[in-house]
């Protein structure tokens, strides 16, 4: 049970004495009838936003929430890096929300495709985890053309990249045409993919990321698109 002031302050409505304004407005309104006491406690289950309104809208999702988005081109990850985020995609308040929102490990600025973002911690450590060894899957369009040893090299667990002391995993390449791979690794290194292209002396043109587990992108989510994930899509990540 949580006091409903304190619930939608933490989801982004408003300081508490905001949210009290609300609640005096009877903008507030639980199974039907308007909140008269900010102080009322409701159990936070995941279908309050079928029972709660404010201003006559369902209340945001409460925590523990996990999303997944198509990543476009030339969105940052991070909340402090400049440019626009992956953050400014999402609904203003729900950076404010607490516990915040955070991706679930990082693509790079021109990296797209497949990109969790969640506010529940132990779900975020667990798909990073090494030992979880969630294998995350791209797909690289290359300048060069493959020389035909980078399958084996990248199999072998014995790439070390350059400023790095540890080894590489074993990674799983697959050419796609001579200048294309899908190339899957369970690993989060910086820059990971074109570092490893870059051991084999080409580069990375154009980066995507397709899966995450056993969890594909879905085709009907378009650059920039987003939605809740499912439960049986988060099960999916560890299948
Ligand atoms: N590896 C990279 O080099 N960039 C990404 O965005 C993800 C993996």
């Amino acid at each position: 049970m949580a006091r409903l002031d304190r619930l939608l302050a933490n989801l982004g409505y408003g300081s508490r004495r905001e949210v009290q304004g609300l609640v005096r407005k009877g903008a507030v309104v639980f199974d039907g009838v308007a909140i008269s006491d900010g102080g009322q406690k409701v159990a936070v289950v995941a279908d309050l936003p079928a029972r709660l309104t404010v201003e006559g809208v369902p209340v945001d999702p409460p925590a523990p929430l996990t999303l997944i988005m198509h990543k476009p081109l030339g969105v940052v990850c991070s909340h402090r890096e400049p440019g626009r985020s992956v953050y400014e995609l999402l609904p203003r308040r729900w950076r404010a929300r607490m516990p915040g929102l955070s991706t679930i490990g990082r693509l790079d600025l021109d990296t797209t495709g497949l990109l969790l973002i969640t506010d529940d911690g132990p779900l975020l450590h667990r798909v990073i985890a090494p030992r979880s060894q969630v294998a995350k899957r791209y797909v690289a369009r290359l300048a060069r053309p493959l020389r035909g040893d980078e399958a084996a090299i990248f199999a072998a667990g014995t790439l070390v990249l350059e400023s790095e002391a540890e080894p590489l995993a074993p990674a799983v390449l697959e050419p796609l045409s001579d200048h294309e791979a899908r190339l899957t690794i369970t690993e989060g290194r910086y820059h990971q993919v074109r570092r490893m292209f870059a051991a084999v002396g080409n580069h990375v043109e154009a980066l995507h990321r397709d899966q995450i587990g056993a969890l594909s992108l879905p085709q009907d989510l378009a650059p920039g698109g987003w939605r809740i994930l499912h439960p049986e899509e988060q099960t999916a990540v560890f299948a």
